[in-house]
């Protein structure tokens, strides 16, 4: 019942963590996919990889803070498959920092990537999903956009800004068969978080999580590949938490 075939998805970040899971799980349903990441070894490597196995697959380098990789990355999309169905905005990067040692170098470049880049990116997907009559955009938030965690200025603000756009765009694309989502996903077990993450913080993290565990890129792309069927026609403006009930968790005992 659950099919993409016929269906073309951009992966930003797809390169890598929970964009490449998304990557792999998109093309063993059949979908068409276009890797987006500015790694590009290891972005023409996973298209490579997914050809061999028989799927359709492109690699596209793309920063996705510059307005023209973006219009090149959609234009080039179209252009080998015939048409844009799913857009999956994953690409990001991250930043521990508190408030008072901020600097403003490093607020324009996480804001620069994750905010300004998911409007570029969901913008000129948007676009082309809006002139077609129909889009499922998967948008990555934070539960750092979520709540207020120590160290997450700048990035909790680029990923609240993510989840304020998504629902913009969610209400004026209602009519046009384009849904717009995001993802919220707690501490989740990537190359990111082995760079964000000290032992202090995944103690902390732990702590607050009522499965007592790091979430996999499996279980977002599980979640993203949802969001993303044809059959998800009426879920629309969603920050969906992926974390293990952390956002719904209170005080945790053990008995
Ligand atoms: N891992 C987590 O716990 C977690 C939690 C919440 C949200 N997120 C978000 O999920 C997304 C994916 O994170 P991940 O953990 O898989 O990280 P990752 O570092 O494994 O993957 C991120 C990918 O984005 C690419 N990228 C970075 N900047 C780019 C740019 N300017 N243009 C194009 N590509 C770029 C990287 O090359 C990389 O392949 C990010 O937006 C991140 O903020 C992650």
């Amino acid at each position: 019942m659950f099919t993409l075939e016929g269906h073309t998805a951009i992966v930003t970040g797809g390169a890598s963590g929970i964009g490449l899971a998304t990557v792999e799980m998109l093309a063993k349903l059949g979908a068409n996919v276009v890797v987006a990441d500015v790694n590009t070894d290891a972005g023409n490597a996973v298209a490579q990889r997914l050809k061999e196995a028989g799927g359709q697959a492109i690699f596209v380098s793309t920063d996705v803070s510059s307005s023209y990789d973006v219009e090149a990355l959609v234009n080039q999309a179209v252009q080998a498959f015939g048409s844009l169905e799913i857009l999956m905005h994953f690409a990001g990067i991250g930043l521990e920092q508190h408030a008072l040692d901020t600097t403003r170098e490093n607020w324009d470049r996480i804001i620069g990537i994750n905010l300004t880049g998911s409007f570029l990116m969901m913008q000129a997907a948007g676009r082309e999903m809006v002139k077609r009559g129909y889009g499922r955009i998967v948008a990555m938030s934070s539960m750092a956009g979520v709540r207020g965690g120590t160290g997450r200025t700048a990035y909790g603000a680029s990923k609240g800004g993510v989840a304020a756009m998504m629902r913009v765009m969610a209400v004026e694309w209602a009519k046009s068969g384009v849904t717009v989502n995001a993802l919220s996903p707690g501490g989740i077990e990537t190359a990111l978080v082995k760079k964000m993450h000290d032992d202090e913080t995944r103690r902390a993290y732990l702590a607050g999580i009522p499965m007592d565990r790091y979430g996999t890129p499996e279980e977002v792309a599980a979640a993203a590949v949802c969001l993303a069927l044809p059959q998800s026609a009426y879920i629309t403006g969603v920050n969906l938490p992926v974390d293990g009930g952390f956002d719904a968790a209170g005080v945790i005992k053990d008995s």
